[in-house]
């Protein structure tokens, strides 16, 4: 929703802003040109080779080379540790655009997605953290079939844990993507009008699992509007409804925060015929209010230029 975000983060209005899952840097760009003179927009991705390839092509594109966007790998909820590298004390709006890009889902050897096969990882960063087959491989059938009953509201997740387990008892642990499909084909019955594919809600929950991305999320709730300015904006674009209800409630209840939508945004038709995968997208947008913290507590500059660019989010979540 590159229209939405532009329209209500006010660009032209801004000095710093930050895309926190720069992805394959639609928002970045769409930001950034936007930018007044000197502005800068900060980009963020816990995928370093989303990081590295989007930066190449921004740079090789005339369209966007020039553009005053710095890329840093990292997770968004650690926004203290990015701006001290960036040598700032706070921005003014925020984009944060969850779940998975296309580039992640195209790429047969991260295990996105299950049309195809390939290893069982499904981690955005994977130079850290447990790979899916590694949480199926280690946790207990309880944790599993809640994990997939939580994250991915899959009624089926008793029969998928069991099944998985047996195999983990076979000595056969389930390692890819086309072990987990066949899994779910046996225990999930076809939906009445085959809308969507029985492994779906499992792959979807496990990614949300490997990636802690709740977690990630209401942290980063709580830490945002500390470090945007009075009268930045945060708008936030979710997928799942857990997802949401989390953006819905911080945005409602948190003192800092002015919601500015009631209802969240969808996108427009012309969108989701470009993007079909962007049919589920809720976007909420919310106002910080009066004397934040930002502006009173600079965020303490610790960092050279030099380590700021080897800025690398090495922490465990
Ligand atoms: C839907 S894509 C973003 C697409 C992007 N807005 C664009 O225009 O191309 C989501 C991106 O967020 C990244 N991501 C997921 N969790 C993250 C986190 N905690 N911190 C930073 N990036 C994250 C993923 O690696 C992925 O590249």
């Amino acid at each position: 929703m590159p229209d939405e975000v532009v329209q209500w983060l006010r660009p032209e209005s801004c000095r710093v802003l930050l895309d926190g899952t720069f992805g394959a840097g639609g928002h970045s760009i769409a930001l950034a040109q936007r930018l007044p003179p000197g502005g800068r927009l900060l980009a963020v991705d816990r995928d370093p080779a989303a990081v590295a390839a989007t930066t190449r092509r921004i740079e090789e594109d005339p369209e966007s080379a020039g553009l005053p966007i710095e890329a840093f790998c990292g997770s968004y909820h650690r926004l203290e540790r990015l701006l001290t590298a960036a040598d700032e004390t706070a921005v003014d709006g925020v984009v944060l655009d969850l779940g998975l890009s296309s580039d992640q889902l195209a790429d047969r050897d991260r295990g996105f997605s299950f049309t195809g096969d390939g290893p069982l990882d499904l981690r955005f960063d994977p130079t850290s953290g447990q790979t899916a087959a590694d949480f199926l491989a280690a946790a207990s059938e309880f944790d599993i079939a809640d994990a997939i009953y939580r994250y991915g509201e899959e009624r089926y997740s008793r029969r998928i844990a069991r099944a998985v387990v047996q195999r983990r008892q076979a000595r056969q642990p389930v390692r890819t993507v086309a072990e987990l499909v066949e899994i779910c084909r046996r225990c999930v019955p076809r939906s009445k009008n085959h809308d969507i594919h029985p492994a779906t809600r499992t792959f979807q929950a496990l990614r949300i699992t490997v990636n802690q991305e709740l977690a990630i999320l209401e942290s980063a709730l709580k830490v945002l509007p500390d470090h945007v300015r009075p009268g930045g904006r945060i708008a936030i674009i979710s997928f799942h409804s857990l997802e949401d209800r989390l953006v819905k409630q911080a945005f409602r209840s948190d003192p800092r925060l002015q919601a500015l939508t009631r209802k969240p945004l969808r996108p427009t038709d012309t969108e989701v015929d470009d993007n079909p995968r962007s049919r589920s997208a809720k976007m909420r947008v919310a106002e910080v209010v009066g004397d934040s913290p930002a502006d009173r507590t600079p965020t303490p500059r610790r960092m050279g230029a030099k380590e700021a660019a080897r800025y690398r989010d090495e922490e465990e979540e």
